[in-house]
Parts: structure tokens; sequence; C-alpha cells
């Protein structure tokens, strides 16, 4: 009798099944044991929702425990767990995925974009808030800005300063929780991209504004590019090759909380899961809200159609919008481009 699902793949891992233990939603279940030449084999799905996202096998001992097992409990036991704390998974997906040799051209396009978006000139000074792969901080300091990324991600920032080193780049990296770093000096441009505000409770991603605002100098940009909760929508579960395995995201989103909760796991190449010590948790916010909180902060938003150097562009109806929010000096507007601090 074969109890294996169809989609079952040999995952032994040491002694025991690799698990994804830790993603409290994941369901490990107990497939059921079969006898093969003499020796057995016992197999266990893991859930989410009602998809499989795996399912494993490996030879076991057909001892009457092993036989009679039924319960999920009783499979959890079975397997060995695969954790890696969050920093692990930042370094890996930004690295992995967001900034493979593919994406570079992607990136300077970004670059150039915002660098017209802003007016951007030699010597400005920039943060990236959340830098994760830094390709927009490098392509930034090639404008010939004094660009800082601030990361959470100790080994991303490692990352970040040995390739800036590698391709004769002057930018400088902070490994620093950006709710709590506090900049040296005022700059004239803080971006955040690819929705890297709201990994904080939405009292402190609101201070985060404010407190951006006032890293600005009178006419420095704040400029943000996210998905808002206008037109957010649950992506489900999402697969994708990377770094030769498999990344399997469970992506949720809840419009009343306007939350978004993405759950990976990458499966790598030897059939070993890998899975984060938590989901990435994302509060995200309306554009009304995000303007509104921008102008209590003192700054004067615009909502731009053309962004990130993306081909198409933006309207009301897309995921993701992009501001450019300018500093108000004493209370007064400055227009886009209007002139700016020269270093
Ligand atoms: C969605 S990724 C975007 C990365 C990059 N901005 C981009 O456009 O590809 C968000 C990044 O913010 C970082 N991050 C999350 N929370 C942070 C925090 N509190 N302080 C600093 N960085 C943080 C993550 O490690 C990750 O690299």
């Amino acid at each position: 009798m074969s109890v294996c699902h169809k989609q079952a793949r040999a995952a032994a891992v040491g002694e025991g099944f690799a698990c994804y233990r830790g993603l409290r939603q994941l369901v490990v279940e107990w497939v059921g044991c079969e006898e093969a030449g003499g020796s057995g084999r016992i197999a266990v799905e893991i859930r989410h929702g009602g998809n499989i996202l795996s399912a494993m096998s490996k030879a076991a001992p057909l001892t009457p425990r092993n036989r009679s097992r039924s319960t999920s409990d009783d499979a959890i036991e079975l397997i060995a767990p695969v954790v890696h704390n969050w920093t692990w998974w930042s370094d890996f997906l930004q690295r992995e995925y967001y900034a493979t040799s593919d994406e570079r051209a992607e990136w300077r396009r970004a670059a150039t974009s915002i660098a017209r978006a802003v007016g951007l000139r030699p010597g400005m000074r920039v943060i990236d808030l959340g830098s994760g792969s830094g390709e927009l901080v490098f392509n930034l300091a090639l404008h010939g800005a004094e660009v800082l990324g601030i990361e959470q991600s100790a080994p991303l920032v490692e990352h970040c300063r040995a390739e800036a080193a590698r391709r004769g780049v002057a930018a400088g990296f902070v490994a620093a929780d950006m709710y709590t770093f506090q900049p040296e000096q005022k700059v004239d441009l803080v971006v955040s991209t690819n929705t890297s505000l709201g990994f904080g409770a939405d009292a402190a991603n609101r201070a985060m504004i404010a407190r951006i605002a006032n890293w600005l100098v009178p006419g420095g940009i704040f400029y943000l590019d996210t998905l808002t909760a206008d037109n957010a929508e649950e992506y489900g579960t999402w697969t994708d090759t990377v770094a030769g395995g498999k990344l399997v995201v469970h992506n949720t989103w809840d419009p009343e909380t306007k939350i978004m909760v993405n759950d990976p796991i990458w499966i790598d190449p030897s059939g070993t899961p890998h899975a984060a010590d938590r989901p990435e948790i994302v509060q995200l916010y309306t554009r009304d809200d995000i303007s509104t909180m921008m102008r209590a902060a003192g700054l004067e938003p615009s909502i731009l159609r053309r962004a990130m150097g993306r081909r198409v562009e933006q309207t009301e109806e897309d995921a993701v919008t992009t501001w450019a929010a300018v500093r108000r000096d004493d209370g007064e507007v400055q227009p886009m481009g209007a002139t700016r601090r020269k270093q």
C-alpha cells in the first residue's frame, strides 16, 4: 500500500524531516506509513489552508507506534525544524530574489527616475530607509549623491558594504532599526521604496513620517513608494524559483485591519525547507491617510504618475502609489524641483 501523496518528495535531512515549525498557520499532517521491500517509509504533508505546500517521505522503522500514528501533533514530533530568523530571511530574499543580475537594469532605471523626480544633484544627502539589497543606494550614489542605507538586517548591511567596495561606489550602510535611528545631519532626500514603511505598530509608523519630515532640510523631499490599503488584495499562496530552489509565500490581506502578512518558505535544491521564525507583517494605509499624515508632518505631498522607472503610468487603480512630499519651509510650500540647498 502506498500512502505517500502524489506530490511527495524525499526530503530527509540528517536524522529527521525538515519542517515548517514556527509558522503557526501551517499544519503538518501525518499521512501514514508504507511497507516496501521489508523496510518502512513515513510520510507527512505540509498544508496551509487547503493547499498542500509540500509532502515528504523518508525511511523509518515500522514500529507499532508509527503504524498507528494519526494526529498532526504526532507528525510534528517526528520532524526536525529548519528555522531561521527574519534577519536571515531579509538577507536571503533581498539578495537572491530582488537583486539578481536581471533586476539590475530595473534598479538603474528606478534611480534615474527618482533622481529626475526630485531634482537630485551631486552632493545631496540621501537616506534610503529599509535599503534591502542596497541596489537603489548604489545607483543613487552613482548620480553623485551622498547616500546612506538604513537596514535592520546586519548580514545584508555587511553584504552591501562589501558590494559597494567591490563596485567602487561611495555609499554608506548602517545596520539599524529605522524606528529608532537618528541621522547626524539633515538630508535632502529620504526614500522608502517597495513597501518598506509599515513594519512597526500603527503609532510608530505614523510617528515615523513626522520623524522623516524632521530629518529633511527645508525643500527636502520624502519619496515614498508603497502598496496602499485602497487597492491591496490577497495574493494567496504563490511560488517562484529562487536560487535554484522553490520560494513558497503565503500572503494574506485583511481589509479590516489593513494588515498584510507574508509567510515565506524556501525549499532549497536538496528539498530542505527553510522557514522564518515569524511572518512579515506590514501595516498598510490608504492614500488619503498617507497624504494627511504627510501634511500634518509639514510635508506637501504630490502623487506621481511616473515613478520608479516603471514603464506604465500609475493610476488610482494601482496597488502601488508613489509620493514626492516636499518639506515646507516656514509653512511655505516649495514646488518640486525648486532650488534646494547645495552641499
Ligand atoms: C520590502 S523590503 C524593500 C527593500 C528595498 N527598499 C527595496 O526597494 O527593494 C523592506 C526592507 O526593510 C527592512 N526593514 C524592515 N523593518 C525594518 C526596520 N525596522 N528598520 C530597518 N529596516 C527594516 C527589511 O529587512 C527589508 O530589507
